[in-house]
């Protein structure tokens, strides 16, 4: 059985990749982290579609991927829609804000959007936000820099922004005009979920689309038959520093050493 490919702009995937192995264990993946080109979210579409492209076909030349997961909200938003048209014979799962779970259980309808400016800027998030309006109040909060802090592992910059971001995604609290549920709308901050608690009461709650997007990718492989019975496994590939990617995987993803090894190659 081919392996499932999933890619980020650098780790921030690996916060989806957990919950894929947790709901997936007998199949292989590959995962790529693009981090001699991160980050994507304050670039333009233009260069997360090249970027999200190359990785793409990186992926099936390389390893004939059986389906691709794309765990990076900002590169679904951009791209997307291009890579399914380009390549009809890969199933592609991505993943956007969890806003539907958000306003579905949402006690005072105030919620926070903690994203890329990218993704916040997009005509796929405008048209989804839009589709909740009149049945909750939606903010966003655009976190420009955390990416490249969590990808850099700067704790003094990582505890900053943080508590810059908190504080404009608040107030919180359980009483009318106060949010009490902040969507983790880019696959990083889930990384640092301990963090941006700190600045907020015990009760708030943090959404983030892991475990759905795992789901999903099942029933994509169930529906096609492509459901591996296996070992399972994971190689590790990054377009920048190997030990880098090894390292946060390590500290997130409580890695275990692969039977298959890992690999580094540059996109
Ligand atoms: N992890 C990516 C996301 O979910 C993003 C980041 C970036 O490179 O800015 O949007």
């Amino acid at each position: 059985m081919k392996p499932i490919g999933v890619f980020d702009s650098g780790v921030g995937g690996l916060s989806v990749l957990a919950a894929l192995r947790a709901e997936l264990p007998h199949e292989r993946f590959v995962y790529f982290a693009d981090t001699a080109y991160a980050p994507y979210g304050e670039r333009g579409d233009a260069y997360v579609i090249e970027r999200s492209r190359k990785v793409t076909e990186q992926l099936i030349a390389e390893h004939g991927i059986k389906a691709l997961v794309v765990a990076c909200n900002t590169a679904t938003t951009a791209a997307i829609h291009l890579l399914r048209a380009e390549h009809p014979a890969l199933p592609i799962v991505g993943l956007e804000p969890a806003l539907k779970p958000a306003v579905a259980t949402s006690r005072t309808g105030r919620i926070s959007v903690m994203a890329t400016r990218g993704t916040l800027a997009s005509a796929k998030y405008a048209a989804l936000r839009d589709s909740f309006a009149g049945s909750a109040d939606v903010r966003a909060v655009p976190c420009d820099g955390l990416v490249k802090a969590i990808e850099g592992f700067d704790e003094e910059a990582i505890s900053l922004l943080c508590a810059r971001y908190m504080a404009q995604a608040g107030p919180f609290g359980d009483t009318a005009g106060q949010v009490d549920t902040v969507v983790l709308g880019c696959t990083h901050y889930p990384l640092v979920k301990n963090e941006l608690q700190r600045h907020a009461p015990p009760a708030l709650r943090f959404i983030d689309t892991g475990a759905p997007v795992a789901q999903q990718t099942r029933r994509v492989l169930a529906s096609l038959n492509r459901l591996a019975d296996g070992e399972g496994g994971l190689r590790l590939q990054s377009s920048g520093d190997h030990a880098l990617l090894e390292a946060a995987a390590a500290r997130w993803l409580a890695r275990s050493p692969s039977p298959q090894g890992t690999t580094a190659s540059a996109a």
